[in-house]
Formats: structure tokens, sequence, C-alpha cells
């Protein structure tokens, strides 16, 4: 046996052992997909960027959930959103989608990758209390980001998303550089004055952002909202103001060459404490 079969038998036995002990406490899942074998990932890293050359299923029997897998990650607001059509689907609380923040579907190198961050999980809390799966750190984003609802851990959705991210996460993670200081600390009001000259074109002067279409249309946003009701909300990683700060650094505007900021480190900085002081969705405790 290869180490790399080896590897999978061994997902395959602790996924059929993490499914038993799910089964013991809650009832049986709709369709229990957790004990096939990921499907072979792309050995290169994968690039679904406008300009790559896109997304591919892989042949076999979890193409079709790797395929949903990319669509909810790239179609949040209409499969799992608060328009989606069936009701009993609608998880997520605004209409983003997951990559309007981990861009190009997941494989950006600078926007919040989401290459390799299988090989991260699980993880043991900082606390060491407890265990951290990647299903657990993707509900964060579902209660925090997304503003919504946990998926539940044992559903076709959950577990096309996992699929996915076993498909794209075979390349080993790169770490983005860390995120230099200010030169002087962050200001809000020269935020408020780099976010209208530069940001509001796209996003809208008062943050909104611009729908495809229109509301309850269930198509999203051709430019995401950055506050108000259908943002992320205060308990998000993107309401960090040093995670927001090397978010846009690198890849705003949108199209930005990530390696040629357009902004300077001080723009960056005060544009994200200008986010951070503006109206948002609490976060889930305070629901
Ligand atoms: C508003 C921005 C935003 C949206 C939308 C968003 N996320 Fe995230 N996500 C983040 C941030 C920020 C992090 C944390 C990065 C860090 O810890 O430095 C993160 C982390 C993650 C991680 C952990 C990555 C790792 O390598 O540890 C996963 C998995 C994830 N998100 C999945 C999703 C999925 C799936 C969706 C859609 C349902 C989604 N996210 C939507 C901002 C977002
Ligand atoms: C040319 C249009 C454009 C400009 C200008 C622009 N953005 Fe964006 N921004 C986008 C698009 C489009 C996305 C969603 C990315 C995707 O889905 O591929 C985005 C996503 C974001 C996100 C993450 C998603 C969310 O809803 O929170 C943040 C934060 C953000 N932009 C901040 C900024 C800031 C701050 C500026 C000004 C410095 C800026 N953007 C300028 C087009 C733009």
């Amino acid at each position: 046996m290869t180490p790399r079969s080896a590897a999978v038998v061994l997902l395959f036995l602790i996924g059929a052992a993490a499914g038993i002990a799910v089964l013991g406490a809650n009832p049986p899942p709709s369709k229990p997909i957790a004990s096939v074998a990921p499907a072979p990932s792309p050995s290169t890293w994968p690039d679904y960027s406008l300009n790559g050359p896109g997304f591919v299923a892989p042949a076999g029997p979890q193409g079709e959930l790797v395929a949903l897998g990319y669509k909810l990650v790239t179609e949040t607001f209409s499969t799992i959103g608060p328009e989606a059509p069936d009701p009993a689907k609608r998880f997520a609380g605004n209409n983003l989608s997951c990559q309007n923040c981990h861009l190009d579907a997941g494989t950006s190198r600078t926007g919040l990758t989401l290459v390799g961050s299988v090989r991260k999980y699980p993880w043991i809390s900082s606390d060491g209390k407890h265990e951290v799966t990647l299903r657990d750190r993707l509900n964060e984003c579902m209660t925090h980001s997304m503003n919504g609802k946990p998926l539940p851990l044992e559903s076709q959705e959950m577990d096309a998303f996992v699929a996915y991210l076993k498909f794209i996460g075979d390349p080993p993670a790169q770490h983005t550089p860390a995120m230099p200081h200010p030169p002087v600390l962050a200001n809000a009001a020269r935020g408020a004055e780099v976010y209208a000259r530069i940001c509001a074109a796209c996003h809208q002067p008062d943050g909104l952002g611009k729908r495809i279409g229109s509301a309850n249309d269930g198509r999203g946003y051709r430019f995401p909202p950055l506050w108000g009701p259908d943002s992320f909300n205060a308990t998000a990683g993107m309401n960090y103001v040093s995670i927001a700060a090397q978010f846009v650094w690198r890849n705003m505007p949108r199209g930005v060459d990530p390696r040629h900021p357009q902004l300077d480190l001080q723009q960056a900085w005060d544009v994200a404490a200008f986010l951070h002081a503006q109206p948002r969705p609490p976060g889930p405790a305070a629901r």
C-alpha cells in the first residue's frame, strides 16, 4: 500500500468513526456521503480566477459532490442564502458568497486562500479542551461572515464543501507574508477619505454594495456590501482591523496585482479602521 492510499484508508476510517459518533447523538443523515474516498486533487496550485483555466469537476463518483461544493462557494447566495428557492436551505443570513472573501473560489494565493486548509484540521483549541474540525471552522464562517446558522455537520451541503476543499487542498499551503504595521496608528477619519476616493466607486458611497439584479432575485452582488444589514457581522474575522487591512492591501481594488498594491500601507490600515467603525449586524452571542 502506498503512503497515499494508506492515508486515504485512514481518512476513511476516521470519517467512519466520526460518522458513528455523530449518528449516536443525532437523527441519521439524509445522505451518508462521508465514507466516500476523496477525489484526486490537482497536484499543482488550482487557478479558478477570471483569467485562469477554470474549475473542472473531477471524474468519478465524487465529481458531482465536488462540483456542488464549487457552486456553494461561488453562488452561496442562491444555494444556501436568504433568497435560496427552498426555505429549508436558507442557512446563510446575507447574500454574500464565500468567494467574495475567499477570492477565486478559494484559490487566490493572497485573498484568504482555502488551498491547503484541509491540512490544518482538526486542531486542538488554544485552551487544549476541544478539537476543532474543518466542519466546525467552516460553520464559524456561516455564523459570523455569512451572519447565518451553522450547517448541519452531516448534510449534503457540508459534505460538498468538504469534498471541494479536499479537492483544491492537495498542493502544500503557502503563507501570506505578514502584514507590516502602519507608519502611524490607523485612523478611521482618514480612512473615510480613502473610502470615498477609491472604494465607493464599486462598493457604493453608502457601503451597501451593488446587486447584479434587484433585491430578492437570488442573484447576489456585483460589488458586495462592506457594512449594513446584508454584510458580515461584528464578530467576523473581516471585522478585525488587521485582517481587513491585510485583505484590502493586497486585493483591493479588485483586480490589483497583489505584488504591487495600489494602496499604501497607511491607506490600507486607515480604510480598515473606517470599515470597522461602520454599523453591521451583531454577532450570534448578541442576537
Ligand atoms: C466576509 C468575509 C468572509 C466570507 C464571506 C467567508 N469567509 Fe471564511 N474566512 C474569512 C476569514 C477572515 C477567515 C480567517 C482567516 C484567518 O484566520 O486569518 C476565514 C476562514 C475560513 C476557513 C478556515 C481556513 C483555514 O485555512 O484555516 C474556512 C474553511 C472558511 N473560512 C470557509 C468559508 C466558507 C465555506 C464560506 C462561505 C460559506 C466563507 N468562509 C465565507 C472570511 C470570510
Ligand atoms: C473595481 C471595483 C472595486 C473597488 C474599487 C474596490 N473593491 Fe472591494 N471588492 C470588489 C469585488 C468585486 C469584491 C468581491 C470579490 C469577488 O467576489 O471576486 C470585493 C470584495 C471586498 C471585500 C470582501 C467582501 C465583503 O463584502 O466584505 C472587502 C472587505 C473589500 N472589497 C474592501 C474594499 C475596500 C476597502 C476598497 C477600497 C480601498 C475596495 N474594496 C475597492 C470590487 C472592488
